[in-house]
C-alpha cells in the first residue's frame, strides 16, 4: 500500500502551500501502523521532502516504519489525464531501493511504455519541478525580450521565433511570443525559487529569474500601450473589447491571468472595457465584478473602438474578420497572442497590431511544434 499526497496549488505565498503539505503528511503519518511509503507530488521549496521525512518519522505511531519519496508531476492544466498517462519522463526521489521498487510497481504501465525514468535523491527530485518551470518561463521571456528588440529595430518577432524553432536544439515549444505567462504555476514558481535560493545563500544563481518576471510583466503594459496607440494615445471613454480572461486557452483558470490584468489596466486608463471568455467568465466575474461582461464574442465587439485578443481561444482564431468588422465601430485589433492571420485581417480593412511585429507584417505559418501540440492534445 502506498499513498500519494498532492495538495491544492495555493494562490500567493509558498507558506500557504506548506501549511497544507505539512498538514497532509502529519495527518497521514499519525494513522500509519506498518511499513509504508508516503509519496509527495506537490511543488515545494527544495529541502521540504527531507524535512517531511523527519516529520513523519516523528509523528508515526511506534512500530510504524514510514519513508518519504518525492514524485513531482509536470501536468499542464487542460492536459492532466494525458500528461499523467503519457508523461515525458518520471522522476522518483527516493532514500532507499525499497522505495524505488514501490514506485516502479505503482508506475509499471507508464514505465512499460518506455517512459524515461530518472531515479534521484529527494532534493534533486524537488528541484526538477521548479527548474523545469523556470526554464519554460525563461524561454517565454527570452522570446518576449526579443520582441522588445524587434520593436526597436523594425524586425518581426514571429519570423524570428519561427526561424529559431527550426533549430532542433532550440525547438519551438514555449517560444511563442506575446502577452506572456500567467497561471497558478510559472509566476509563483519562479518567485518562490528565487526566494528559496536567497534563503540558501545562492540567490545570485537565479537572479535572472527576477528579470524573467520583469520582462513578462512588461508585456502587459506594452499591450495596453499598443491599444492606446491605436486610439491616438487617449483611452479615456474608448470602447475596448477584451477577448479572453483565462491565463491560457482550454482552461477556466484566471489566477495571475495576463488577460485580466490587461483588462484592468485598460479600465484604469479610462477605457470602457467589455470582457468575453468562452469558459472563464464566472471565475473572472468573481474576482473582477467591476468589469462589463458580454455573453458572446459578437456581443463583446459591438461598437468597439479597438478589439484586443488576450487569450488565444480557438473560437477567436476561427472568427471571420469580415463578420467581426461589421459589428465594431472601427476595425482596429491588437493581437496579444499572435493568434490571428494578420493578412486576412488587413485584407478586411483592419488595422492589425501585434507585440514585437512591425506595423505591416507578414503572417507566419503555425509552427511545426505548435501543430504537434495540437495533435497531442486532440
Ligand atoms: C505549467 C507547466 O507547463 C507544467 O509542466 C507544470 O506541471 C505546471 O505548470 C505546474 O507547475 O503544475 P500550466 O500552468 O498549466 O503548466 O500552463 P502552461 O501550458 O505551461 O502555460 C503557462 C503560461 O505560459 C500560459 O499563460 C501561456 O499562455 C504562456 N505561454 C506558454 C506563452 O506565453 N508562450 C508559450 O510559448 C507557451
Amino acid at each position: 500500500h502506498f499513498v500519494c499526497v498532492g495538495t491544492p496549488q495555493q494562490r500567493g505565498s509558498n507558506a500557504a502551500d506548506l501549511t497544507y503539505v505539512d498538514g497532509a503528511f502529519r495527518e497521514l503519518a499519525s494513522h500509519i501502523t506498518r511499513r509504508a511509503l508516503v509519496v509527495g507530488k506537490s511543488t515545494v521549496p527544495v529541502g521540504t521532502a527531507a524535512r517531511l521525512a523527519a516529520l513523519v518519522r516523528e509523528v508515526a505511531p511506534a512500530g510504524a516504519d514510514v519513508e518519504v519519496a518525492w514524485n513531482p508531476e509536470f501536468l499542464r492544466e487542460g492536459y492532466a489525464v494525458q500528461d499523467t498517462l503519457h508523461p515525458d519522463r518520471l522522476v522518483f526521489g527516493v532514500e532507499s531501493p525499497w522505495a524505488e521498487a514501490q514506485l516502479r510497481a505503482a508506475f509499471r504501465p507508464v514505465l512499460d511504455e518506455g517512459t524515461p525514468l530518472v531515479v534521484a535523491d529527494l532534493p534533486t527530485s524537488e528541484l526538477v519541478k521548479v527548474a523545469a518551470n523556470s526554464f519554460l518561463a525563461t524561454k517565454i521571456s527570452f522570446i518576449n525580450a526579443m520582441a522588445e528588440i524587434c520593436e526597436a529595430t523594425g524586425a518581426d518577432v514571429s519570423l524570428l521565433a519561427s526561424a529559431l524553432s527550426h533549430d532542433t536544439r532550440i525547438g519551438g515549444r514555449f517560444l511563442k511570443p506575446g502577452l506572456g505567462f500567467g497561471g497558478g504555476c510559472l509566476p509563483k514558481d519562479i518567485r518562490a525559487f528565487s526566494a528559496r535560493a536567497d534563503e540558501l545563500g545562492v540567490g545570485q544563481a537565479v537572479r535572472f529569474l527576477d528579470e524573467v518576471d520583469a520582462i513578462n510583466l512588461r508585456r502587459r503594459q506594452r499591450t495596453v500601450d499598443l491599444v492606446a496607440e491605436l486610439v491616438d494615445g487617449d483611452l479615456a471613454g474608448k470602447k475596448v473589447a477584451a477577448l479572453g480572461a483565462a491565463f491560457k486557452p482550454n482552461s477556466d483558470d484566471i489566477r495571475d491571468a495576463p488577460a485580466l490584468d490587461v483588462a484592468r489596466m485598460l479600465r484604469d486608463a479610462g477605457a470602457i472595457v467589455t470582457v468575453y471568455d468562452p469558459e472563464a467568465m464566472a471565475n473572472a466575474a468573481r474576482v473582477r465584478p467591476e468589469f462589463r461582461y458580454a455573453p458572446s464574442l459578437t456581443a463583446a465587439v459591438v461598437d468597439a473602438d479597438v478589439v484586443v485578443l488576450l487569450t488565444e481561444w480557438q473560437q477567436f482564431r476561427d472568427a471571420d474578420p469580415e463578420d467581426l468588422g461589421a459589428l465594431v465601430r472601427t476595425r482596429r485589433i491588437v493581437d496579444g497572442r499572435h493568434a490571428l492571420d494578420a493578412d486576412r485581417y488587413r485584407a478586411a480593412g483592419w488595422e492589425y497590431r501585434a507585440l514585437g511585429r512591425p506595423v505591416a507584417s507578414r503572417t507566419v505559418e503555425i509552427s511545426v511544434d505548435e501543430q504537434d501540440e495540437l495533435k497531442r492534445s486532440a
